[in-house]
């Protein structure tokens, strides 16, 4: 097995920083093999990013596997991992667990995202881990509850930080191996960060976390509309292509495209 191996990854923390991109596609798997990221996220947020919805909620297991196969068959040697989608983790731990070795066998991913720290997903990832099938848990702001919470950031209040030192506690108790932290305040993910041994994977939730994640199409620049504050842009690959398509267009209507050299001649002629 090429795929780099989640005790591997964990003898970085607290030494030096790790980082993860969402991957939806051959194309993007490639790329972020290639590159020197450490994981590849398979997210939900490729309802948003490749299937044109508003939210992830509409994100299906079959659609979940379709895609973490595409990547997992293109990105070999980083560590996969795949989001469990809205609806697919029910207060039935039987099924869920069923449900979580289906995505966890037909994709090929080496781990499970699940959002939220309920008891059904606690008892469902005590039963998962000792089967061999490694968690990361994710807590703050999590998507798939956005039309209860809204979008917010996590961890003002005393309360709110006691809390989610709780969930993290519990979720690693629980089996896990790492957890999200999505759009919590910096001391706070700090706090969490330090007081547990999974490894913390933060977006939008500051400097003191283990290991940084983002989502592809708004690091590449490939999204229309407004940024979340935490994204830093490295490309602007939206532009690019646009310009491109443009270029290629003016090219065909001013008989510029295609030349000779891209017809093919006949030999005999
Ligand atoms: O689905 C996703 O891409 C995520 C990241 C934003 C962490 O959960």
């Amino acid at each position: 097995m090429k795929q780099i191996l989640i005790p591997k990854l964990l003898r970085h923390k607290g030494q030096e920083k790790l980082t993860c991109l969402t991957g939806y596609d051959a194309f993007h798997a490639t790329i972020l093999d290639e590159s020197s990221v450490d994981m590849i996220l398979v997210g939900d947020t490729l309802g948003l990013m490749v299937q044109g919805h508003d939210s992830t909620l509409p994100v299906t297991l079959e659609e979940i596997i379709y895609h973490a196969r595409i990547v997992t068959r293109c990105a070999t040697t980083k560590l996969v991992l795949v989001d469990m989608p809205f609806g697919s983790l029910q207060a039935d731990v039987a099924l869920n667990v069923e449900q979580s070795i289906r995505v966890f066998k037909d994709s090929g991913a080496g781990a499970l995202k699940m959002e939220g720290a309920t008891s059904e997903i606690l008892t469902t990832i005590r039963h998962l881990t000792p089967m061999g099938v490694p968690v990361c848990g994710h807590i703050g702001f999590q998507p798939q509850s956005v039309h209860l919470s809204g979008y917010k950031i996590d961890g003002k209040t005393l309360p709110d930080q006691q809390r989610l030192l709780e969930e993290a506690q519990r979720l690693q108790d629980a089996g896990c191996f790492a957890i999200v932290l999505e759009c919590i305040v910096d001391g706070v993910a700090e706090l969490i960060t330090q007081s547990v041994e999974m490894l913390t994977i933060g977006i939008g939730s500051g400097l003191g976390v283990d290991v940084q994640v983002l989502v592809l199409h708004d690091l590449l620049g490939m999204t229309t509309g407004r940024m979340p504050s935490f994204v830093r842009q490295y490309a602007q690959l939206q532009k690019t292509a646009l310009a491109a398509v443009n270029d290629w267009v003016d090219d065909v209507r001013s008989l510029n495209y295609p030349s000779l050299g891209e017809s093919y001649q006949n030999p005999n002629q």
